[in-house]
């Protein structure tokens, strides 16, 4: 039994990178630390809701009361987050790898000392955030992205916000020199249907709470 705005309602997160197997020893990845995604888990459980956390390989410690699901791959985080719905509010944090080995080797690949390089053959991963906007039967009321870009963030957010069928983009500045990657900060652009809402730079906490608090006044209306 909770309190909070967002008591009995269900939220799905997705968090930190996916690893994609080149071979048993080795993988593609996303840079991520999964602090935006757990902080956005851990703000929807603070307001009452019932959060489950889909979250790739990270070192920072699950949320507290959050029912987390640990997967390595993208397929696995579809799988895992298709399992989660219906939900009320999904928010997808996750740095998805975009391509995935298309035959990863199912033994260690070697040197063979000929200097003949071994070249990937690479497919694309499913868009989870895309698979669950356009959801035909298990949509959720609210769906919300992110977009990290190294610029014109807010007109790849508009165009993202309808490819994916999301209700919200938060879009970041990832350039190098925005130290978004691994730190603490992060200056955000609410970007929704018809408004934008520029954040002044916050912590990744206070990011969430405040995205956690637009949640709870839409889903209660
Ligand atoms: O297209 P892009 O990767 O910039 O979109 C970012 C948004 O889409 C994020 O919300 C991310 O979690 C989500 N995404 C996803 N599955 C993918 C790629 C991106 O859910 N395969």
């Amino acid at each position: 039994e909770t309190a909070g705005p967002l008591a009995g309602k269900k939220a799905l997160v997705t968090s930190g990178p996916t690893h994609e197997p080149i071979d048993p020893v080795r993988y593609i990845a996303n840079r991520s630390s999964g602090k935006q995604g757990h902080a956005i888990a851990a703000a929807l459980r603070r307001l009452g809701a019932e959060v489950t956390l889909v979250s790739g390989p990270v070192t920072i410690v699950d949320p507290a009361g959050v029912n987390v699901v640990k997967v390595e791959s993208a397929r696995e985080m579809l799988e895992a987050s298709l399992a989660c719905l219906p939900v009320d509010v999904a928010v997808m944090a996750a740095a998805v790898a975009d391509w995935r080995v298309a035959d990863a080797a199912g033994t260690k690949m070697k040197k063979d000392g000929s200097g003949k390089l071994p070249s990937l053959s690479l497919t694309e991963n499913p868009d989870i955030l895309a698979t669950i906007g356009h959801h035909e039967t298990l949509r959720p009321s609210l769906v919300i992205g992110f977009a990290a870009e190294t610029g014109n963030v807010i007109s790849y957010a508009k165009d993202k916000l309808g490819r994916k069928g999301a209700d919200f983009i938060c879009a970041n500045d990832v350039s190098p020199e925005s130290g978004v990657f691994g730190g603490d900060a992060n200056t955000v652009h609410l970007v929704g249907k018809d408004a934008v809402e520029d954040w002044p730079t916050m912590t990744k906490d206070e990011v969430a709470a405040r995205l956690a608090s637009v949640i709870a006044a839409r889903l209660d209306t």
